[in-house]
């Protein structure tokens, strides 16, 4: 079995996802980590050494690899992998459930105001910007996002009880 976990940056991809592995027994793969130890640096490295461009040609051939493998896996994507490359397409044409966690633009902004530093493509925006830039890219994001087989509100939900919605999605 191959999920794939969708959606913004600070929804809880990898928290989620963690946590579902363990329950369903199936190995959890980060994508950004993944990368991370195909290239071997961070996220931010690769962004700020060899730019954006070179990132996003990188995450479609890993993710292209790994949606090949005959492996199980939880997978968690990058916010923007969805939105590139045709990714989204990918995705879909390949043998996985995929599953958006949906969340409003007021969580993820209480939650990207605390993690801007480790996140390139908002470490540098003031916290007065950083709701309407959330706002915006949404708003272009979201037509990928919600192409996943399903549509998970995450809003004011314990990680247990996204779990188990999970669980009966995916039954
Ligand atoms: C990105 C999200 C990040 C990472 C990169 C770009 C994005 O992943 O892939 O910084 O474009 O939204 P997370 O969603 O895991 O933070």
């Amino acid at each position: 079995m191959k999920i794939v976990l969708i959606g913004y940056m600070a929804s809880g991809k990898s928290t989620v996802g963690k946590e579902l592995s363990k329950k369903i027994y199936i190995p959890f793969i980060d994508l950004d980590n993944f990368i991370e130890e195909g290239e071997g640096k961070s996220v931010s490295k690769i962004f700020e050494e060899n730019g954006e461009i070179y990132f996003r040609k990188k995450e479609h051939e890993y993710l292209k690899q790994l949606l090949d493998s005959e492996d199980n896996f939880v997978l968690s994507l990058g916010g923007g992998t969805p939105c590139y490359a045709g990714n989204m397409d990918m995705v879909l044409n390949s043998d996985t459930t995929s599953i958006y966690l949906k969340a409003s633009l007021k969580t993820l902004y209480n939650r990207l105001q605390k993690q801007k530093a480790t996140r390139p493509l908002v470490a540098s925006i003031s916290d007065e910007k950083l709701s309407e830039f959330i706002a915006k890219h949404l708003f272009e994001r979201r037509f990928y996002y919600e192409k996943a087989n399903f549509n998970l509100k995450i809003d004011d939900k314990k990680v247990s009880d996204i779990i188990t919605e999970l669980r009966i999605l995916l039954h």
